[in-house]
């Protein structure tokens, strides 16, 4: 079993070798390096630090695993062929841009590909849950970040590898994503043993928005010792969009200056699409405020209703009675 593993493994380990040097060395691969360090704004040395690769359609590791003599079962556990009826019949990642995922220790265990056609409706392919690849498990980048957290940066959650990539250009060494799903309380425990200090930053649109709503009562909940910070980034973008239309000094400030409590972030993402001059929206503004205020300190709960006061006339003594009615309501 244990050598069987280590095989698995040892493929793993050719494939990202493989397509790493087809992307760097070979005519084959020159499209896809156009594209990563025209359109994508990367350097060779960056791409060579997350070995990012490319697969060209002529199963190039489909061959290379049978002239290298590699066992069937390997070759099928590994999960980088497709199969039909049961034989191998290409590579899997076939035409795409690949990031290999490690795990904690550093070992490949899947690629993620990019399609480079705009058309195509599945940008990005993760390799398919196996006993190695589970992706409410694993964080990208944990096996380079784990080092810089536990010396004292603070672990900070991205959605994508790009934005993981673009934030480690920024200094920001501790950072790591999860893939397409949403935060784990798995993901969250990883983090809690490195650190007390964790700070969300998802992408600026709805749906980072939505994603941060969500990860910060679960981090509350599984760790509730960790501090919490968001970072939102403005005009729908994510942070590697900042890095490439900003540049990388204004990601670094983003990174470095705005992070946010979560209390600050929830009361401020509550303001967002509503006219608060309006006396409904205004009064909507307020049923969505008392939950946030519940959950905060003391001091902070002070410190939003003066707010709210100075911002928007209220009286405190009637902020204050609102409140109070709502906790009553909740207890
Ligand atoms: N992702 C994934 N599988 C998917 C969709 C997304 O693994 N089916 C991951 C990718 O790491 C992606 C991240 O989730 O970077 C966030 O998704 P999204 O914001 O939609 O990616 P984009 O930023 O649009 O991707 P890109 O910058 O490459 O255009
Ligand atoms: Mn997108
Ligand atoms: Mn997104
Ligand atoms: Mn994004
Ligand atoms: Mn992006």
């Amino acid at each position: 079993r244990q050598e069987k593993f280590q095989r698995i493994y040892e493929l793993y380990n050719a494939a990202q070798k493989l397509y790493t040097h087809i992307l760097l060395n070979t005519t084959a691969g020159e499209q896809a390096l156009r594209y990563l360090l025209k359109e994508r704004e990367l350097d060779e040395e960056t791409i060579k630090k997350y070995g990012l690769g490319f697969v060209p359609s002529n199963n190039v590791l489909l061959s290379y695993a049978r002239e290298h003599d590699v066992d069937e079962p390997t070759m099928k556990a590994a999960e980088l062929f497709l199969e039909r009826d049961g034989e191998l019949v290409r590579d899997r990642f076939n035409n795409r841009v690949v990031w290999p995922i490690k795990n904690e220790r550093g070992q490949v265990v899947g690629f993620s590909g990019r399609s480079l056609d705009p058309d195509n409706p599945a940008k990005y392919m993760n390799s398919p849950e196996s006993p190695f690849f589970n992706k409410g498990k694993l964080l990208y980048n944990l096996d380079l970040a784990k080092g810089p957290i536990r010396a004292g940066q603070p672990a900070m959650i991205f959605e994508g590898f790009m934005d993981v990539i673009s934030a480690a250009m920024a200094g920001a060494e501790g950072a790591v994503a999860t893939m397409g799903t949403a935060l784990t309380e798995d993901h969250v425990r990883s983090l809690a043993k490195l650190t007390e200090r964790i700070i969300l930053v998802y992408d600026g649109d709805a749906a980072g928005q939505k994603a941060a709503k969500r990860s910060i009562p679960l981090i509350k909940t599984v760790a509730p010792k960790v501090e919490i910070g968001v970072i939102a980034l403005a005009d729908n973008r994510d942070p590697d969009e900042v890095r490439r239309e900003l540049g990388l000094p204004a990601l670094k400030q983003a990174l470095e200056q705005s992070t946010q409590t979560p209390t600050e972030y929830l009361f401020n993402a509550a303001k967002l699409g509503k006219n608060l001059q309006n006396q409904a929206q205004y009064l909507d503004f307020l049923k969505e405020v008392w939950p946030i205020l519940a959950d905060a300190s003391p001091v902070e709960q002070d410190y939003f209703l003066q707010k709210l006061a100075e911002e928007y006339g209220s009286s405190m003594e009637a902020l204050r009675s609102e409140f109070e009615d709502y906790q009553r309501r909740h207890p």
